[in-house]
Formats: structure tokens, sequence, C-alpha cells
């Protein structure tokens, strides 16, 4: 790999220990990868900001590195934390975990990153633009932002995105070049109703279909965030896919994108029923948790409107709404209502927290939730779209 004088310097150890450690883990996941060069990011999203997911370990590491002098050199966001720091007696965390959490996010923040920790940060301040470079943490986050709006990056981790974040820099491979980003198989779509659920479905149907690769899929109208998030989410859960493209939609395929020659699949009313019952493992339910991805504007607005008028009649499931402290600031109405039902959580999700010490079975119309509440959080799950969950409480 070819570094400037520059570069060469941080790696030397003349910025600093903190930039020294970042720039060789930049730089070793670069020789790993097989990069010729670094190249300039315009933003960061971290992943590894929960105390459940990163525990001492990652607590020492971030110590180590803020105490170094690290800071970061560009615009960055966090992902959510392992619970709402206002309101985690709500969530039955405990005091031990909610005080190593705020040291987390203290960090983090220590370092320059903003700590607002949601993974929607293109509904807030960390927008990416078509063609710029950034390294995103986060395997939903980072697919809306290659897809859909059209940037670059890898599906980093958590410490890669970090060590980018601090030198502002990283490996050029993968899906920062060109010849990454083509399709690798067309997804032809039927029988679809285009509601987000549906989206979840597809999501999980195409994941399980083809792991990994870039899809381009045709049969699919105009796709709105909520369905980009959501298909985003399912995929990167049920298989490993970063990036895909839609037909006359997304930025990319509007470019013109060559499909010739490729392997298609088709997906119907039978892959997608297979794709619900592999997520469903629960009869019934102790929590619903909704908001993964966390909720947009328009999503916390449609279930306050379902909830207009009614009454939490089922006292034994609690219900949890997830988004992130700036929607929920902004939705201030919509919040009323739903509070009425349950908590609307910020920057904090049903993974990511530490609810098994609580629940055992746990409802999602995510399939992302869905795929990683048994992995990462011990449940058995109730898969099914938002009116049918909030049946279970009315
Ligand atoms: Fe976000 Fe948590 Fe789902 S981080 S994508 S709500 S698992």
């Amino acid at each position: 790999m070819i570094l400037t004088d520059e570069e060469q310097a941080v790696l030397d150890g003349e910025k600093g220990a903190g930039f020294q450690k970042a720039m060789e883990l930049v730089v070793a996941l670069g020789k790993v990868y097989g990069a010729e060069s670094l190249v300039d990011i315009a933003s960061a999203h971290l992943s590894g900001a929960s105390y459940k997911t990163i525990g001492d370990g990652g607590l020492k590491y971030l110590s180590d590195l803020a105490a170094g002098g690290a800071k970061v050199s560009v615009p960055s966001t966090l992902n959510p934390v392992g619970m709402d720091r206002g309101r985690w007696k709500e969530m039955h965390i405990s005091p031990e975990f909610a005080e190593k959490q705020l040291e987390i996010i203290d960090l983090y923040g220590k370092m320059g990153i903003r700590k607002t920790c949601s993974c929607t940060p293109y509904l807030g301040d960390n927008v990416p633009k078509k063609g710029q470079h950034i390294a995103w943490a986060e395997s939903s986050a980072l697919s809306v932002a290659n897809s859909y709006f059209g940037a670059r990056t890898n599906r980093e981790g958590g410490p890669g995105a970090l060590a980018a974040a601090i030198i502002g820099k990283t490996a050029n491979y993968g899906l920062h070049l060109d010849a990454n980003r083509r399709p690798t198989k067309v997804i032809d779509v039927s029988d679809f109703g285009g509601s987000v659920f549906d989206y979840s479905l597809l999501g999980q149907a195409v994941g399980m279909e083809m792991g990994r690769g870039v899809p381009y899929f045709r049969g699919l109208r105009d796709i709105a965030i909520e369905d980009a998030k959501t298909l985003s989410a399912a995929m990167a859960a049920a298989g490993s896919v970063a990036l895909w493209h839609v037909e006359g939609c997304t930025p990319e395929a509007k470019d013109g994108l060559d499909i010739s020659g490729l392997e298609h699949i088709s997906i119907g009313k039978e892959e997608m029923k297979a794709a619900y019952d592999k997520l469903n493992t629960a009869d019934d339910v102790q929590l619903i948790a909704l908001g993964c991805p966390h909720l947009s504007p328009k999503e916390m607005h449609d279930i306050a409107s379902m909830l207009k008028g009614k009454k939490k009649r089922n006292r034994d499931t609690e219900i949890w709404f997830c988004t992130s402290e700036s929607v929920r600031e902004q939705c201030t109405e919509d919040v009323k209502i739903m509070e009425e039902f349950g908590p609307v959580l910020a920057d904090t999700c049903m993974v990511v927290a530490p609810i098994e010490g609580t629940f055992r079975r746990t409802a999602t119309n995510s399939a992302k939730a869905g795929n990683y509440l048994p992995t990462l959080c011990s449940q058995k799950v109730m898969f099914a779209d938002i009116p049918d969950l909030l049946k279970v409480i009315e």
C-alpha cells in the first residue's frame, strides 16, 4: 500500500499514540483487503456503542484511545446504546450497567463523536451524498448509505469505522471501487404488496436466497426511505448484503447498470412465506418492540394514528417504541399518544439493550430484529406487521 508522507508520519506516531493506533488499524485492514491507497472520507458512523455488545474489553479500548489524544477528524455519529439515557429504569436496566453505558458515551464524546445514538443517522444530521466516500458501521445504515444515497462505504466493523473517523481516511477497496458496485444478481419481484412489512419479508427472502453480493431489483416501484431502511436491515441480517439497486429508482441504477448475463432469482409469494415462517418461533409474547431500524417521523405518526382513541387492555405485555432522540423531539403529539401504551425510547433498541434479563418472548415487525433476537438476546420471536402486533395490547 502506498502512503503519502503525511499518512506515513501519522503511522510513525508524529500525531500521538491515539492517531498512530488508528492509522495502524486502517493500514492493516487495507493490506488484508489488497487496497493500494487510502481515500479521504466525508463522515463516519460507529457501532460498538452498547455496553452489552462491547463489555469491559471495549470500554478499556475506548479509554486507551481517548487517553492517547485520539479525536475524530470528520463528522461522526454513534449507533444505539444499551439504554435510554433518561429512562433506563423503565427498561429494567441495572444501575451498574447504566454507569458503564454512560462512561462509554462519554468516552466517545471526548473523541468528538456526536452523542446522538441512532441506526438512522441519515434521518438526522449525518446525511451521505452520492459519490462520497464514507466509513460506516451498522449493517442497515451503511446499506442505506450505499444504495439509497449512492455514497460509498464498506461493511465496516466498529473499531475500523472509529479508526477511519480518527484519521479521516479509509482503505480504498471493496465498495469504494466502481468494479465492486455492479449488480451480481437480478431479483425479479412479483406479487409484491409494497408495505414496509413487505419490504422486511422481501429483504429476508433475498438475504436467505443470495447471502452476499449486489442484488438488482426489478418489479419494485419508487421506494421511500422507510422501505429502504427496512429492506437494507433485512438483507444485511439474513445475508450480508451491503449494496443493492432498484431499476429506475436508486441513484446508480438511474445512471444505468449493465445486467446482461446475470443470474435471475424470482421472489414471489412462496419465497416471502418461507421468509415469514423462518422468523416466527413464538405464539405469545412478553414484549412488543417496534423501531428496528429506528422509527422515522412518518412511522411514528402512522403508529400514533393506529393507537389514537384506543386503550391498552393487555397489562401483561409491554410495548417499546424505539427511535432517535431527534425524532422523539420532533414528534411530540405522536409521542403523547404512544406513551399511553408504552415508552418511546430514544437512542437504544431491543437488540442492543440487555432485554434477556427480563424477557424471553419478543414480537417485532423487523426481519433484522427477528434474526438477531434469538441469537443475541435469547428470545423466541413473533414476527408480524404492526397492526397485528398492536391488536395484542389493545
Ligand atoms: Fe437499529 Fe438495533 Fe435494529 S441498532 S437496525 S434497531 S438491531
